[in-house]
């Protein structure tokens, strides 16, 4: 007989400078870490969100399952950036089957592309009795990056079930991990290589959300200029090592600072942005910081004192078992901002048809 089945999928973020891969099992008290894995990706693999390398992708991701020897194939992913348009809409109350067929008229006015040119996604967020309204949540992806992204999972002989949306991965692996009250309100931010994604989640519920082509290769590429180093001299300085005959502390951090002003300063218009445009917008309580640029030398602490708020780094596993003896705890906790996206793609569960 026909049933359907949920079964765990394998979390792959494929990042412009990573693949991160985690699965994750579901117990009684809650997740347990099955694998994880962080492959880098050359620099020129993913540009502007777009897959130049097909076959280093698939290569790459076949190398995580058979060197992890992972067995699920269920993979769901998740797209950033341009690719993607998230937007609250309010329109007059009606039932889910007439929005159904409405929300494709509807959303061309709110679509900057060709409206078939998109997979458009919705869910009704709330009602209003009074104003006969509702809040519908729109997300529009552009369909040529869905099929780069699903045709690098399947080359790769693994199963494309979930195509998610980076802000809202990290919100699920906020969520698994931070056990949210209903009236804190948190700014998430995802800073990768070249994507920083911002959620701004009130209890369990996503206020506002936008991706800022910005990210650590600004730094990288500031240090390039300024220092006269290749990428990875560059990327190496910007870790932290020290490179003595090419640079000194006293040239690095200010270089540092200046990106962090300029990132901080993006982040800036968002929060000015989303103050102005969002009804009732909350107070902001703090900030959590996830993604690899999280890591960059006096970020946290340059943040939290320009927006006045404590600023943290994300922590992937924090309410995440592992077993010491298959995990270093060492390599979870650097790795841990890193990962969320790939945590919160995991948490997710496919239901597959038997
Ligand atoms: N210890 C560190 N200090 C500073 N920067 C770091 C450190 N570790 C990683 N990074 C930077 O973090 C970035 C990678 O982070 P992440 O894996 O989150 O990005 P990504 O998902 O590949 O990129 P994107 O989402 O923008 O496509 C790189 O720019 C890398 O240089
Ligand atoms: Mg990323």
């Amino acid at each position: 007989m026909l049933g359907k089945k949920k079964k765990s999928v394998v979390g792959l973020d494929i990042g412009s400078s990573a693949l991160k891969a985690v699965e994750l099992k579901q117990t009684r008290t809650g997740f347990e870490l099955v694998h994880i894995a962080h492959q880098n990706l050359q620099s020129d693999t993913i540009v502007d969100g777009h897959i130049i390398d097909l076959n280093h992708v698939s290569d790459s991701i076949s190398r995580i399952w058979s060197d992890q020897h992972i067995k699920t194939d269920q993979v769901a992913t998740s797209l950033s950036g341009h690719a993607v348009i998230v937007k609250k809409i309010l329109l007059p109350s009606m039932p889910e089957e007439e929005l159904d067929e409405q929300i494709h008229w509807e959303a061309e006015q709110y679509i900057p592309f060709d409206i078939n040119d998109v997979n458009l996604y919705h869910e009704i967020i709330s009602h209003d009795a009074m104003s006969q309204n509702m809040d519908v949540l729109l997300v529009a992806c552009k369909r040529d990056k869905i099929a780069q992204f699903t045709q690098v999972i399947s080359q790769a002989g693994k199963q494309p079930v979930i195509v998610d949306v980076d802000a809202f991965a990290l919100q699920n692996a906020y969520e698994v991990n931070y056990n949210p009250s209903p009236n804190q309100t948190v700014a998430l931010l995802d800073i990768g290589a070249s994507v920083m994604s911002i959620n701004i989640v009130r209890g369990v519920t996503s206020i506002f959300t936008r991706d800022i082509s910005a990210g650590g290769n600004q730094y990288t590429d500031l240090l390039q200029k300024e220092l006269n180093l290749t990428f990875e001299q560059a990327e190496s300085v910007k870790r932290g090592a020290t490179l003595d005959q090419h640079a000194s502390a006293e040239q690095i951090q200010p270089a540092l600072d200046s990106v962090s002003e300029m990132l901080a300063l993006e982040i800036q218009r968002t929060l000015d942005f989303f103050r102005a445009t969002a009804v009732d917008s909350p107070a902001i309580d703090r900030m959590l910081l996830a993604g690899g640029s999280s890591k960059v030398s006096e970020l946290t602490e340059y943040l939290a004192d320009k927006f006045q708020m404590p600023v943290e780094r994300f922590d992937s596993f924090r309410s995440i078992k592992f077993d010491p003896k298959k995990f270093d705890d060492e390599y979870l906790r650097e790795l841990s901002p890193n990962m969320a996206v790939a945590v919160g793609l995991a948490v997710r569960v496919a239901e597959v048809v038997q």
